[in-house]
């Protein structure tokens, strides 16, 4: 059973220990208790995705203090400085480009070049924030497809693993649905809506679209995994190279031959750390595909398997397109 704890200042020091060795931590916001982890940290994030048991890696949330953070991770625009100024600290989440020396982990934004943010309210969020000192990746702090959490007690009924390492109690939560996620990396897209209405964003910045599920709509969630794709050719379940591929390796078994290895020892959540960073590291123009070792699909090998699944067929897409 995970700890439940007032947040008082011993609990608020033991819970910023707690993230920065890469352990979890509950939180209130004023939407929904988030589950939150050191975003900088690839395990810690890999982490939450095993403890919701998500079959798909979705981007999450990047909580942070103040607008002079947000800045060093995503880059603004005019457009999204105004939404800040009038709904931050607040239930409005802004997906932007990432910056070039963005700190936050490539799982927690999914591999994709932009990055979900927002600035929260609630006064214990805030806290966290300020003794951890680090962004929070924080999606609801659920089981997937269980409804969000705003007390505490829903959260402990999750009955989370031990990398939860506790859960601060904030009472319920005052606004008890998600924040708005707003996409302002071309003309503002509605994807979620959610505790700020839709009207009082169309009051202060005129004209927004909403996502569809059309997949011929460019910004439709079908049409982001597009991006999980690496240029490059992608086989799976594979153990070796052939000509001109590289191996990607898994496991304690992988040859020599294997430039980078998800897991040596084969921890699947190790490996969801490494999943990303390392595909990127190998997408390079100089070879003709990337071979990957197969990964079990026990835990968070589901989702990992779903995205190599997604990302080899964008490849395959996208040289059909060239
Ligand atoms: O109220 C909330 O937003 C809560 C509390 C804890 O802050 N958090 C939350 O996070 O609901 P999460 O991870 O469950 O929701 C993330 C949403 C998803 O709909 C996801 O698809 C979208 O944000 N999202 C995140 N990053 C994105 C990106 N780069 N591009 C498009 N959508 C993104
Ligand atoms: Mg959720």
């Amino acid at each position: 059973m995970t700890l439940v704890s007032p947040a008082n200042p011993e609990a608020l020091n033991a819970a910023a220990t707690a993230l920065k060795s890469g352990r979890l931590v509950a939180f209130p916001t004023e939407t929904v208790y988030g589950l939150g982890a050191d975003a900088t940290q690839e395990l810690a994030v890999a982490r939450i995705f095993a403890a919701k048991n998500r079959p798909r890696f979705n981007p999450l949330i990047i909580h942070v203090l103040d607008l002079a953070t947000a800045e060093q991770l995503v880059t603004f625009t005019p457009l999204a400085r105004r939404l800040a100024q009038e709904f931050w600290p607040g239930p409005l989440t802004l997906v932007l480009p990432r910056t070039t020396t963005c700190p936050v982990s490539l799982l927690a934004g999914a591999g994709l070049d932009s990055l979900a943010i927002r600035i929260p309210a609630h006064p214990i969020a805030r806290a966290l924030l300020k003794v951890s000192g680090c962004p929070l990746a924080a999606p609801s702090a659920n089981r997937s497809g269980r409804v969000s959490p705003t007390t505490a007690d829903h959260v402990a009924g999750e009955e989370f693993g031990p990398d939860v390492a506790m859960i601060l109690d904030g009472g319920p939560c005052q606004v008890g649905i998600e924040s708005t996620v707003l996409d302002l990396t071309t003309s503002p897209t509605l994807l979620r809506p959610g505790g700020i209405s839709l009207e009082d964003l169309v009051a202060k910045i005129g004209e927004i679209q909403i996502a569809t599920e059309d997949p011929a709509a460019p910004r439709s969630p079908g049409m982001m995994e597009r991006h999980y794709a690496p240029s490059r050719p992608l086989r799976l379940n594979a153990h070796e190279a052939l000509h001109g591929e590289v191996l990607l390796g898994f496991g304690p078994t992988a040859p020599p031959t294997a430039v980078l290895n998800l897991s040596v020892s084969g921890n699947i959540v190790e490996a969801a750390s490494n999943l990303f960073a390392m595909i990127r590291c190998l997408d390079r123009s100089d070879i003709c595909g990337i071979a990957i070792m197969p990964i079990p699909t026990t835990g968070l090998g589901q989702a990992i398997n779903d995205r190599l699944r997604r990302a080899a067929l964008g490849a395959t897409l996208n040289d059909n397109l060239q």
